[in-house]
């Protein structure tokens, strides 16, 4: 039977609502197991600002984790989160309400593909694990350079692989599962990034050292499992034709919530991963 365009196109529209749902709870639950890491990474900014800003952007924002991490540490500061999807927007409002700095931070919708958005002179750029997923990062950072006020500072974030969560030898299958888990994807293009200083100095910033700080947290955090699920349910449909039959198996019982193997349900669970963070002065 043909499916109805109109159908064809609600369910798709529904299908991609669900993704970034997905996402946004990823993100959460990121923000969750790793809060150290931010308090530390904004403790840095706050050293190298020539003084505290006023106007920060944050760009491809989610959920807001880094716009309110800021507001936090700046308490002057207006916050603007950006981000072309609405229902990340909707979870910015959401939590900034949550933590009472709905004046303090606004979300605004916009493609940073198609055009930059009217957010006025910042002092401060925050751009987390955003920089890789846009089809033209000089442009980009070009849009940045132009909005930053003279010595604002733009600091890019990226994770320097996937979070690994599961020992070498799970008991299940073939050892060495979630590395050829990360092989894989790093095949298809995950998370990939150069090393941004020549970009950077391209669009004519001057780039200070870059930091790299450690995501590994022992003992692993409350909602590690969680984490670790969501990550692993977002990896499983683009794993589908690029492992074995025996390791997409293993997957499904680890994704599979009442087994007593299952993420949720392992005490053999860690956390481990680090970022890195490129701060660069306009001049
Ligand atoms: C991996 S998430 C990172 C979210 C957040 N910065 C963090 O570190 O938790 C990337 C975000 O960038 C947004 N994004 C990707 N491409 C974009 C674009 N061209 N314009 C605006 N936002 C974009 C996505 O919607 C998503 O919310």
């Amino acid at each position: 039977m043909t499916q109805h365009p109109h159908a064809a196109a609600h369910a798709g529209v529904h299908a991609g609502h669900r993704l970034e749902e997905d996402l946004a709870q990823l993100l959460d639950l990121d923000a969750e197991t790793s809060g150290p890491v931010l308090d530390e990474m904004t403790a840095w900014i706050a050293e190298q600002m020539p003084a505290d800003p006023r106007a920060v952007v944050d760009l491809g924002a989610g959920t807001g984790t880094g716009s309110l991490a800021l507001a936090r540490r700046f308490p002057a500061a207006q916050v603007v989160a950006v981000d072309r999807s609405v229902v990340m927007l909707d979870h910015v409002r959401a939590a900034a309400r949550g933590q009472g700095l709905e004046d303090r931070v606004q979300a605004v919708q916009a493609d940073l593909d198609v055009a930059w958005p009217v957010v006025g002179a910042a002092d401060l750029v925050w751009a987390s694990s955003f920089l890789h997923e846009v089809a033209d990062p000089g442009a980009v950072l070009a849009e940045v350079r132009d909005a930053l006020r003279p010595s604002g500072l733009l600091v890019v974030v990226e994770m320097d692989a996937l979070p690994r969560f599961l020992p070498d030898d799970i008991g299940l299958g073939r050892p060495g599962l979630e590395s050829r888990c990360h092989r894989a994807l790093a095949d298809a293009g995950w998370n990939a990034h150069p090393d941004w200083r020549p970009l950077l100095e391209h669009a004519g910033f001057e780039v200070l050292a870059p930091r790299t700080v450690s995501t590994a947290a022992s003992p692993a955090p409350s909602a590690t499992a969680r984490y670790a699920a969501a990550w692993f349910a977002r990896m499983r449909p683009a794993l589908q034709d690029r492992l074995a039959v025996e390791d997409l198996d293993v997957l499904d019982r680890l994704l599979a919530r009442d087994a007593p193997e299952a993420l949720l349900n392992r005490r053999d669970l860690g956390l481990r991963g680090s970022r890195t963070a490129w701060a660069a002065r306009r001049p």
